[in-house]
Protein backbone atom coordinates (compact mmCIF):
# COMPACT_ATOMS: atom_id res chain seq x y z
CA UNK A 1 0.00 0.00 0.00
CA UNK A 2 1.08 3.63 -0.42
CA UNK A 3 3.63 2.94 -3.55
CA UNK A 4 2.12 4.62 -6.41
CA UNK A 5 1.15 2.02 -9.22
CA UNK A 6 1.50 3.77 -12.45
CA UNK A 7 -0.82 1.88 -14.84
CA UNK A 8 -0.61 2.38 -18.45
CA UNK A 9 2.53 3.50 -20.48
CA UNK A 10 1.57 7.05 -21.20
CA UNK A 11 4.68 8.48 -22.57
CA UNK A 12 2.86 9.06 -25.86
CA UNK A 13 3.01 12.45 -27.55
CA UNK A 14 0.82 14.86 -25.61
CA UNK A 15 0.31 12.62 -22.75
CA UNK A 16 2.20 14.42 -20.22
CA UNK A 17 0.10 17.96 -20.19
CA UNK A 18 -3.01 15.32 -19.37
CA UNK A 19 -4.38 15.83 -15.84
CA UNK A 20 -3.90 12.34 -14.19
CA UNK A 21 -5.82 11.42 -11.05
CA UNK A 22 -5.05 8.44 -8.43
CA UNK A 23 -7.94 6.16 -6.74
CA UNK A 24 -7.52 3.92 -4.08
CA UNK A 25 -4.90 3.24 -1.81
CA UNK A 26 -2.82 1.77 -4.10
CA UNK A 27 -3.22 5.44 -6.11
CA UNK A 28 -3.95 3.94 -9.51
CA UNK A 29 -3.03 6.68 -11.71
CA UNK A 30 -5.89 7.47 -14.41
CA UNK A 31 -6.46 10.20 -17.08
CA UNK A 32 -8.98 12.71 -15.49
CA UNK A 33 -11.48 12.13 -17.80
CA UNK A 34 -12.38 8.31 -18.60
CA UNK A 35 -14.79 7.04 -21.51
CA UNK A 36 -17.39 4.96 -20.55
CA UNK A 37 -18.00 2.63 -23.09
CA UNK A 38 -21.90 1.03 -22.55
CA UNK A 39 -23.35 3.33 -25.77
CA UNK A 40 -21.50 1.43 -28.12
CA UNK A 41 -23.14 -1.50 -27.02
CA UNK A 42 -26.02 -1.00 -24.35
CA UNK A 43 -28.94 1.22 -23.53
CA UNK A 44 -28.65 3.89 -25.96
CA UNK A 45 -29.71 3.75 -29.78
CA UNK A 46 -29.42 0.34 -31.08
CA UNK A 47 -29.48 1.46 -34.45
CA UNK A 48 -26.20 3.82 -34.92
CA UNK A 49 -24.24 1.13 -33.21
CA UNK A 50 -21.10 0.27 -35.18
CA UNK A 51 -18.48 -1.73 -34.72
CA UNK A 52 -15.69 0.51 -36.75
CA UNK A 53 -16.92 4.08 -35.54
CA UNK A 54 -17.04 2.38 -31.58
CA UNK A 55 -13.26 1.34 -32.55
CA UNK A 56 -11.92 4.67 -33.57
CA UNK A 57 -13.73 6.09 -30.58
CA UNK A 58 -12.03 4.44 -28.41
CA UNK A 59 -8.44 5.19 -29.76
CA UNK A 60 -9.17 8.35 -30.04
CA UNK A 61 -9.82 8.97 -26.34
CA UNK A 62 -6.49 6.40 -25.18
CA UNK A 63 -4.95 8.90 -27.88
CA UNK A 64 -5.82 11.87 -26.02
CA UNK A 65 -5.17 10.20 -22.20
CA UNK A 66 -8.81 9.04 -21.61
CA UNK A 67 -7.00 6.02 -20.56
CA UNK A 68 -9.60 4.65 -18.15
CA UNK A 69 -12.40 2.16 -20.01
CA UNK A 70 -15.48 1.38 -18.39
CA UNK A 71 -17.20 -1.84 -19.50
CA UNK A 72 -18.96 -4.63 -18.02
CA UNK A 73 -19.90 -8.08 -18.43
CA UNK A 74 -23.49 -7.45 -19.27
CA UNK A 75 -23.47 -4.31 -21.80
CA UNK A 76 -24.43 -6.28 -25.09
CA UNK A 77 -24.03 -8.71 -23.46
CA UNK A 78 -20.25 -9.67 -23.87
CA UNK A 79 -20.10 -7.56 -27.21
CA UNK A 80 -19.06 -4.74 -25.45
CA UNK A 81 -16.03 -6.43 -23.74
CA UNK A 82 -14.95 -8.10 -27.19
CA UNK A 83 -14.86 -4.82 -28.83
CA UNK A 84 -12.86 -3.49 -26.00
CA UNK A 85 -10.20 -6.29 -26.67
CA UNK A 86 -9.75 -5.89 -30.08
CA UNK A 87 -8.34 -2.53 -29.02
CA UNK A 88 -6.39 -4.13 -25.75
CA UNK A 89 -4.86 -6.32 -28.20
CA UNK A 90 -3.13 -3.58 -29.54
CA UNK A 91 -2.89 -1.43 -27.03
CA UNK A 92 -2.98 -2.67 -23.57
CA UNK A 93 -0.14 -0.69 -21.75
CA UNK A 94 -2.46 2.60 -22.62
CA UNK A 95 -5.29 1.71 -21.10
CA UNK A 96 -7.07 1.24 -17.48
CA UNK A 97 -9.46 -1.17 -17.98
CA UNK A 98 -12.44 -1.13 -15.89
CA UNK A 99 -15.28 -3.78 -15.94
CA UNK A 100 -17.88 -5.13 -13.60
CA UNK A 101 -19.36 -8.53 -12.64
CA UNK A 102 -22.49 -9.71 -10.76
CA UNK A 103 -25.45 -8.69 -13.54
CA UNK A 104 -26.61 -11.65 -15.77
CA UNK A 105 -29.06 -10.57 -18.82
CA UNK A 106 -32.47 -12.92 -19.78
CA UNK A 107 -34.29 -12.49 -22.09
CA UNK A 108 -36.91 -10.10 -20.07
CA UNK A 109 -35.28 -9.43 -17.18
CA UNK A 110 -31.87 -8.84 -15.38
CA UNK A 111 -30.58 -11.12 -12.36
CA UNK A 112 -27.87 -10.50 -9.90
CA UNK A 113 -25.07 -13.25 -9.30
CA UNK A 114 -23.20 -13.06 -6.28
CA UNK A 115 -22.29 -16.98 -6.03
CA UNK A 116 -17.97 -17.30 -5.07
CA UNK A 117 -17.97 -19.45 -7.75
CA UNK A 118 -19.94 -17.78 -10.65
CA UNK A 119 -17.73 -14.55 -9.80
CA UNK A 120 -14.58 -16.59 -10.53
CA UNK A 121 -15.77 -17.96 -13.77
CA UNK A 122 -17.12 -14.69 -14.74
CA UNK A 123 -13.89 -13.34 -14.11
CA UNK A 124 -12.17 -15.16 -16.06
CA UNK A 125 -14.49 -15.18 -19.43
CA UNK A 126 -14.34 -11.20 -18.96
CA UNK A 127 -10.11 -11.38 -19.23
CA UNK A 128 -11.10 -13.84 -22.53
CA UNK A 129 -12.97 -11.26 -24.12
CA UNK A 130 -10.98 -8.39 -23.11
CA UNK A 131 -7.79 -10.56 -24.56
CA UNK A 132 -5.88 -9.19 -21.62
CA UNK A 133 -4.49 -11.13 -18.08
CA UNK A 134 -5.65 -8.82 -16.11
CA UNK A 135 -8.41 -6.46 -14.89
CA UNK A 136 -7.49 -3.12 -13.43
CA UNK A 137 -10.80 -2.23 -11.47
CA UNK A 138 -13.25 -5.08 -10.96
CA UNK A 139 -16.26 -3.76 -9.39
CA UNK A 140 -19.17 -5.18 -8.10
CA UNK A 141 -22.24 -4.10 -10.39
CA UNK A 142 -24.55 -4.70 -8.21
CA UNK A 143 -24.99 -7.34 -4.65
CA UNK A 144 -26.98 -10.55 -4.88
CA UNK A 145 -29.96 -10.25 -2.12
CA UNK A 146 -29.31 -13.91 -1.93
CA UNK A 147 -25.55 -14.02 -1.12
CA UNK A 148 -24.16 -11.79 2.07
CA UNK A 149 -22.58 -9.33 -0.03
CA UNK A 150 -19.18 -10.33 2.29
CA UNK A 151 -18.95 -13.52 0.46
CA UNK A 152 -19.09 -12.07 -3.29
CA UNK A 153 -16.49 -9.59 -2.12
CA UNK A 154 -14.33 -12.38 -0.55
CA UNK A 155 -14.40 -13.88 -4.15
CA UNK A 156 -13.16 -10.89 -5.67
CA UNK A 157 -10.64 -10.36 -3.16
CA UNK A 158 -9.15 -13.65 -4.38
CA UNK A 159 -9.27 -12.48 -7.27
CA UNK A 160 -6.58 -9.66 -6.69
CA UNK A 161 -4.26 -12.08 -4.73
CA UNK A 162 -4.50 -14.46 -8.02
CA UNK A 163 -3.26 -11.60 -9.73
CA UNK A 164 -6.02 -11.32 -12.07
CA UNK A 165 -7.50 -8.91 -11.14
CA UNK A 166 -5.44 -5.12 -9.64
CA UNK A 167 -7.68 -3.31 -7.66
CA UNK A 168 -12.10 -3.63 -6.36
CA UNK A 169 -14.97 -1.48 -6.86
CA UNK A 170 -18.44 -1.18 -6.45
CA UNK A 171 -21.11 0.24 -8.25
CA UNK A 172 -23.80 2.48 -6.21
CA UNK A 173 -27.74 2.15 -6.45
CA UNK A 174 -29.48 4.66 -5.20
CA UNK A 175 -33.29 4.94 -6.86
CA UNK A 176 -35.03 8.21 -5.68
CA UNK A 177 -38.61 6.44 -5.97
CA UNK A 178 -38.08 4.09 -3.54
CA UNK A 179 -36.19 6.37 -0.96
CA UNK A 180 -37.68 7.07 3.08
CA UNK A 181 -38.54 10.22 3.76
CA UNK A 182 -34.95 11.86 5.27
CA UNK A 183 -32.80 9.25 4.10
CA UNK A 184 -30.58 10.25 1.58
CA UNK A 185 -29.72 9.08 -1.79
CA UNK A 186 -26.38 7.09 -1.18
CA UNK A 187 -26.60 5.75 2.60
CA UNK A 188 -27.56 2.43 2.00
CA UNK A 189 -24.79 2.30 -0.12
CA UNK A 190 -22.19 4.41 2.74
CA UNK A 191 -23.17 1.10 5.08
CA UNK A 192 -22.20 -1.52 2.51
CA UNK A 193 -19.11 0.11 1.96
CA UNK A 194 -18.13 0.03 5.46
CA UNK A 195 -18.87 -4.00 5.32
CA UNK A 196 -17.13 -4.72 2.34
CA UNK A 197 -13.79 -2.30 3.99
CA UNK A 198 -14.31 -5.24 6.63
CA UNK A 199 -12.96 -7.76 4.11
CA UNK A 200 -10.81 -6.04 1.09
CA UNK A 201 -10.01 -2.19 0.52
CA UNK A 202 -12.44 -0.60 -1.75
CA UNK A 203 -10.84 1.61 -4.43
CA UNK A 204 -13.25 2.80 -6.39
CA UNK A 205 -17.29 3.41 -6.10
CA UNK A 206 -19.00 4.09 -9.42
CA UNK A 207 -22.58 6.46 -9.09
CA UNK A 208 -24.16 8.71 -11.68
CA UNK A 209 -22.92 12.05 -10.57
CA UNK A 210 -23.92 15.18 -12.93
CA UNK A 211 -25.29 18.88 -12.92
CA UNK A 212 -28.44 17.39 -12.80
CA UNK A 213 -27.57 14.45 -10.86
CA UNK A 214 -26.05 15.64 -7.64
CA UNK A 215 -26.65 13.51 -4.92
CA UNK A 216 -23.95 11.82 -4.84
CA UNK A 217 -21.76 15.00 -3.16
CA UNK A 218 -24.08 14.56 0.09
CA UNK A 219 -22.74 11.71 1.58
CA UNK A 220 -20.90 9.67 -0.86
CA UNK A 221 -17.75 11.44 -2.40
CA UNK A 222 -17.40 12.82 1.40
CA UNK A 223 -17.17 9.16 2.02
CA UNK A 224 -14.67 8.41 -0.80
CA UNK A 225 -12.50 11.65 -0.52
CA UNK A 226 -12.04 10.80 3.13
CA UNK A 227 -10.57 7.61 2.34
CA UNK A 228 -8.77 8.45 -1.09
CA UNK A 229 -11.25 6.11 -2.54
CA UNK A 230 -11.76 6.94 -5.98
CA UNK A 231 -15.47 7.99 -7.32
CA UNK A 232 -16.34 7.40 -10.82
CA UNK A 233 -18.69 9.59 -12.39
CA UNK A 234 -21.47 7.68 -14.39
CA UNK A 235 -23.76 9.30 -16.66
CA UNK A 236 -21.76 12.77 -15.92
CA UNK A 237 -23.77 13.92 -19.41
CA UNK A 238 -27.49 13.39 -17.58
CA UNK A 239 -27.81 10.66 -20.44
CA UNK A 240 -26.76 12.95 -23.18
CA UNK A 241 -29.34 15.59 -21.91
CA UNK A 242 -26.58 18.18 -20.27
CA UNK A 243 -25.10 18.73 -24.39
CA UNK A 244 -27.79 20.32 -25.40
CA UNK A 245 -27.48 18.35 -28.66
CA UNK A 246 -31.03 16.61 -28.01
CA UNK A 247 -34.09 18.07 -29.06
CA UNK A 248 -37.65 17.64 -26.64
CA UNK A 249 -40.37 15.31 -28.87
CA UNK A 250 -37.88 14.09 -30.70
CA UNK A 251 -37.98 10.53 -28.99
CA UNK A 252 -36.35 7.46 -28.35
CA UNK A 253 -35.74 4.22 -30.15
CA UNK A 254 -37.84 1.58 -28.25
CA UNK A 255 -34.54 -0.13 -25.89
CA UNK A 256 -33.04 3.16 -25.87
CA UNK A 257 -33.09 3.42 -21.84
CA UNK A 258 -34.76 7.19 -22.42
CA UNK A 259 -37.62 6.14 -23.69
CA UNK A 260 -38.76 4.96 -20.06
CA UNK A 261 -36.60 7.57 -18.13
CA UNK A 262 -38.64 10.13 -16.27
CA UNK A 263 -37.05 13.48 -17.29
CA UNK A 264 -36.63 12.18 -20.95
CA UNK A 265 -40.73 12.51 -21.68
CA UNK A 266 -40.79 15.77 -24.36
CA UNK A 267 -42.81 18.05 -21.74
CA UNK A 268 -39.84 17.23 -18.98
CA UNK A 269 -36.77 18.02 -21.55
CA UNK A 270 -38.80 21.11 -22.41
CA UNK A 271 -38.62 21.94 -18.55
CA UNK A 272 -35.28 21.21 -17.79
CA UNK A 273 -33.94 23.59 -20.69
CA UNK A 274 -32.73 26.17 -18.34
CA UNK A 275 -30.59 24.23 -17.25
CA UNK A 276 -28.80 23.66 -20.70
CA UNK A 277 -29.06 27.48 -21.49
CA UNK A 278 -27.03 27.57 -18.15
CA UNK A 279 -23.70 25.30 -19.21
CA UNK A 280 -23.87 27.29 -22.79
CA UNK A 281 -23.95 30.53 -21.37
CA UNK A 282 -21.16 29.34 -19.29
CA UNK A 283 -19.68 27.49 -22.17
CA UNK A 284 -19.79 30.65 -24.23
CA UNK A 285 -17.29 32.85 -21.32
CA UNK A 286 -14.36 29.92 -21.74
CA UNK A 287 -14.73 30.19 -26.05
CA UNK A 288 -16.22 29.63 -28.85
CA UNK A 289 -15.27 25.87 -29.43
CA UNK A 290 -16.19 25.23 -25.72
CA UNK A 291 -19.60 23.13 -25.25
CA UNK A 292 -22.08 22.57 -22.72
CA UNK A 293 -21.16 18.89 -22.48
CA UNK A 294 -17.08 19.82 -21.71
CA UNK A 295 -18.68 22.50 -18.79
CA UNK A 296 -20.98 19.59 -17.46
CA UNK A 297 -17.64 17.37 -17.19
CA UNK A 298 -15.41 20.30 -15.70
CA UNK A 299 -18.29 20.38 -12.99
CA UNK A 300 -17.86 17.01 -12.21
CA UNK A 301 -14.00 17.56 -12.42
CA UNK A 302 -14.45 20.33 -10.26
CA UNK A 303 -15.95 18.08 -7.41
CA UNK A 304 -13.23 16.33 -6.06
CA UNK A 305 -10.10 15.10 -6.59
CA UNK A 306 -10.53 11.61 -6.64
CA UNK A 307 -13.49 11.96 -9.07
CA UNK A 308 -12.97 10.44 -12.31
CA UNK A 309 -15.95 11.11 -15.01
CA UNK A 310 -16.70 8.49 -17.40
CA UNK A 311 -18.77 10.26 -19.98
CA UNK A 312 -20.49 7.22 -22.22
CA UNK A 313 -20.24 7.36 -26.54
CA UNK A 314 -19.94 5.68 -29.35
CA UNK A 315 -18.41 8.76 -31.82
CA UNK A 316 -15.38 9.29 -32.28
CA UNK A 317 -15.83 13.43 -32.23
CA UNK A 318 -17.60 13.31 -28.84
CA UNK A 319 -15.05 10.66 -27.39
CA UNK A 320 -12.64 13.42 -28.74
CA UNK A 321 -14.41 16.58 -27.10
CA UNK A 322 -14.86 15.07 -23.96
CA UNK A 323 -11.59 14.23 -23.42
CA UNK A 324 -10.45 17.64 -23.79
CA UNK A 325 -12.84 18.09 -20.78
CA UNK A 326 -10.53 17.77 -18.79
CA UNK A 327 -8.52 21.33 -19.72
CA UNK A 328 -11.18 23.07 -19.08
CA UNK A 329 -11.00 25.04 -15.25
CA UNK A 330 -14.42 26.44 -14.20
CA UNK A 331 -14.08 29.78 -12.13
CA UNK A 332 -15.75 29.92 -8.91
CA UNK A 333 -18.37 32.34 -10.47
CA UNK A 334 -19.49 29.60 -13.00
CA UNK A 335 -19.67 27.01 -10.06
CA UNK A 336 -22.12 29.11 -8.28
CA UNK A 337 -23.75 30.09 -11.13
CA UNK A 338 -24.69 26.30 -12.08
CA UNK A 339 -25.41 25.67 -8.01
CA UNK A 340 -27.93 28.44 -8.95
CA UNK A 341 -29.27 26.28 -11.65
CA UNK A 342 -33.10 25.33 -11.31
CA UNK A 343 -33.29 21.15 -9.77
CA UNK A 344 -34.29 18.63 -12.35
CA UNK A 345 -37.32 18.17 -13.22
CA UNK A 346 -39.33 14.47 -13.79
CA UNK A 347 -41.93 13.30 -14.35
CA UNK A 348 -42.37 10.12 -11.97
CA UNK A 349 -40.38 12.24 -8.79
N1 LIG B 1 -22.25 1.22 -12.75
C1 LIG B 1 -23.42 1.45 -13.25
O1 LIG B 1 -24.42 0.93 -12.78
C2 LIG B 1 -23.54 2.37 -14.43
C3 LIG B 1 -24.80 2.86 -14.82
C4 LIG B 1 -24.85 3.71 -15.92
C5 LIG B 1 -23.69 4.05 -16.59
N2 LIG B 1 -22.48 3.55 -16.20
C6 LIG B 1 -21.22 3.91 -16.91
O2 LIG B 1 -21.16 5.31 -17.04
C7 LIG B 1 -20.92 5.66 -18.41
C8 LIG B 1 -21.56 6.99 -18.70
O3 LIG B 1 -22.99 6.95 -18.56
P1 LIG B 1 -23.94 6.97 -19.79
O4 LIG B 1 -23.17 6.60 -21.01
O5 LIG B 1 -25.12 6.14 -19.44
O6 LIG B 1 -24.45 8.48 -19.85
P2 LIG B 1 -23.75 9.88 -20.22
O7 LIG B 1 -22.29 9.71 -20.30
O8 LIG B 1 -24.30 10.88 -19.28
O9 LIG B 1 -24.38 10.18 -21.67
C9 LIG B 1 -24.23 9.34 -22.76
C10 LIG B 1 -24.97 9.93 -23.93
O10 LIG B 1 -24.42 11.21 -24.25
C11 LIG B 1 -24.06 11.27 -25.63
N3 LIG B 1 -22.81 12.07 -25.70
C12 LIG B 1 -21.61 11.75 -25.16
N4 LIG B 1 -20.73 12.75 -25.34
C13 LIG B 1 -21.39 13.71 -26.02
C14 LIG B 1 -21.01 15.00 -26.50
N5 LIG B 1 -19.79 15.51 -26.27
N6 LIG B 1 -21.93 15.73 -27.18
C15 LIG B 1 -23.18 15.24 -27.39
N7 LIG B 1 -23.60 14.04 -26.93
C16 LIG B 1 -22.70 13.28 -26.26
C17 LIG B 1 -23.90 9.85 -26.08
O11 LIG B 1 -24.26 9.75 -27.44
P3 LIG B 1 -23.80 8.55 -28.39
O12 LIG B 1 -24.36 7.31 -27.76
O13 LIG B 1 -24.41 8.85 -29.70
O14 LIG B 1 -22.33 8.53 -28.42
C18 LIG B 1 -24.89 9.09 -25.20
O15 LIG B 1 -26.17 9.12 -25.79
C19 LIG B 1 -21.54 4.48 -19.18
O16 LIG B 1 -21.05 4.42 -20.51
C20 LIG B 1 -21.13 3.32 -18.31
O17 LIG B 1 -19.78 2.99 -18.60
C21 LIG B 1 -22.40 2.73 -15.12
Amino acid sequence: MGAEVRLGDLKREGHDQVERRTIGAAALAVGAVGLGCMPMSWAYSASRQRGDESLRAVHRALDLGSSLLDTADMYGPFTNELLLGRVLKERRSDAFVSTKVGLLVGDQHIVANGRPGYVKRACDASLRRLQTDVIDLYQLHRADPEVPVEETWGAMAELVRAGKVRALGLCAVGARSARRPGARLHDATVRQLERLQQVFPVSAVEAELSVWSPEALQSLLPWCEARGVGLLAAMPLGNGFLTGTLTPGEGFEPEDLRARHPRFTAEMMAANQPIVVGLRRIAARHGDDVTPAQVALAWVLAQGRHVVPVPGTKQERWAAQNAAAAALRLTPQDLAEIRGLPAAQGSWE
